[in-house]
């Protein structure tokens, strides 16, 4: 006779084989939560309405889809729009808008004036360009491990600091923040620089004060999966007028253009060599209408958390990811954790069963572990980066994350959307409900 979590077990390996889902029977075997699976949707994109179509059909009638200048008499306005806005509602002196959140690590890199022989510390678990960026700049990227936030572990950035560090780069991942305080903390005590990467959490704060403003530079990114989004784009803010300069030239191939020398009062900077990566007319009109509507959309997504974790909460020995500051978190996704992969395993094959599939901590890389980063590949093999005796010496791959590569694989979420009905949240916590209980108490 099997026990419930075996019959459980097996019946969910039963229902994958050969990549077929079962239909019509829940993970006790019988009625399954829901009929069709659930499935979150992109956030932006499902609030496009007349609002971006205006600010579009503005663009083309003025024919002016470039920013600093075009026909007519009325000077294009849509992006330096978009910039005014985003620095006030990320409470920031300045904004830059870029090309994308990649091209505004790069710029915020340069900015700090982070280059050859300089290191600079970013968690094991985040996206591409977060350490493409740091190399891209000529400096050595250096891992530090997460903890069950899924950002980076303040406790193991110490160990990581070297002299040549000059630089951590926290990512707020998946609409957590990171534990700020303790982060702010430690790179005053080192007198390091702190860039925040909220490319993933756009709209979540952290004590009440917007991501991104924190530390001493921060950065978005505005590409489909994020929380608003033109297609691609990304943003760069700060409080401090001289990375403001040195960003708005280095995005701009190292020219400070009339509107931007305004913003700033007195250039303190030279021109110097830098690439382009500005943005255009459309997608900052695109931008502005969305901005627009960040702080109803972050306000459903999180009221949808919120009635998933309430639903939950009494739920014996739950364990859920850590959130240094559940107010400030977006809520995309409610995460569970597990004491083996086994059991989250489980988990997700139940949940799957229930038509509320529940997924391991997405959105990311376990970086270490790729093959050219490993091997440190380049596309020129003198790179400075990995050419000094620390760049070749320094060892990536799973020994330097053995702590990452355990939580992330203990971990399964559900992902959540503004647009889920009290409906699809009660589905959620119905699901999580039957399933959870029988997996870590079976
Ligand atoms: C943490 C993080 N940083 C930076 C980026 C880069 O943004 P983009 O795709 O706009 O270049 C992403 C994109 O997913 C990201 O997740």
């Amino acid at each position: 006779m099997l026990n419930r979590r075996e019959f459980i077990a097996a019946t969910a390996g039963l229902a994958t084989l050969g990549g077929r889902t079962a239909r019509g029977f829940g993970a006790d075997g019988f009625k399954p939560v829901r009929e069709t699976p659930l499935k979150a949707g992109y956030w932006g994109t499902q609030f496009y309405d007349e609002k971006e179509l205006q600010q579009l059909s503005e663009v083309h009638s003025r024919r002016q889809p470039f920013r600093w200048y075009g026909p007519g008499n009325q000077a294009p306005g849509k992006v330096a729009a978009f910039e005014k806005e985003w620095a006030e509602r990320m409470q920031t002196r300045f904004a830059l808008a870029v090309t994308s959140g990649t091209a505004a690590l790069q710029t915020a890199l340069a900015s700090l004036q982070i280059g050859p022989g300089d290191e600079v510390i970013l968690p094991a678990w985040t996206w591409h360009s977060c350490f493409n960026a740091i190399v891209l700049a000529g400096a050595l990227p250096v891992f530090a491990e997460i903890d069950e936030s899924f950002n980076i572990d303040p406790a193991d950035i110490e160990s990581k600091i070297t002299p040549q560090t000059r630089a951590i780069m926290v990512a707020h991942l998946q609409g957590n923040p990171c534990d700020m305080d303790s982060i702010m903390a430690l790179a005053n005590r080192h007198g390091l620089k702190v860039l925040e990467d909220c490319a993933q959490s756009v709209g979540a704060s952290y004590k009440g004060r917007p991501l991104g403003s924190i530390g001493h530079i921060g950065i978005y990114s505005l590409q489909l999966n994020k929380s608003i989004t033109a297609g691609e784009g990304g943003a760069v803010v700060t409080h401090d007028p001289l990375l403001f300069e040195r960003a708005a030239r280095f995005h701009d191939l190292g020219a400070l253009r009339p509107p931007h020398e305004k913003i700033l009062g007195k250039p303190s900077l030279e021109w110097f060599i830098a690439p382009q990566f500005r943005m255009n007319e459309f997608s900052g009109g695109v931008l502005l209408a969305q901005l627009r509507k960040l702080d109803s959309i972050v306000a459903a997504v999180r009221n949808n958390a919120r009635l998933v974790y309430e639903g939950i909460r009494d739920l014996p020995g739950l364990h859920s990811r850590r959130l240094p500051d559940p107010a400030g978190e977006l809520g995309s996704a409610v995460f569970l954790g597990f004491t083996s992969k086994r059991q989250c395993e489980e988990y997700m094959r139940a949940m799957s069963k229930e038509n509320v599939p529940a997924h391991p901590p997405a959105g990311s890389v376990i970086l270490p572990v790729l093959r050219h980063i490993e091997q440190k590949v380049t596309v020129h093999p003198a790179w400075p980066s990995f050419n000094t005796e620390r760049g070749k010496s320094i060892r990536y791959g799973a020994e330097c994350c053995p702590k990452t590569l355990d939580i992330l694989s203990r971990f399964a979420g559900v992902s959540l959307d503004p647009r889920f009905t009290r409906r699809e949240t009660d589905d959620i916590v119905a699901a999580i409900r039957r399933v959870y209980p029988t997996i870590v108490g079976g």
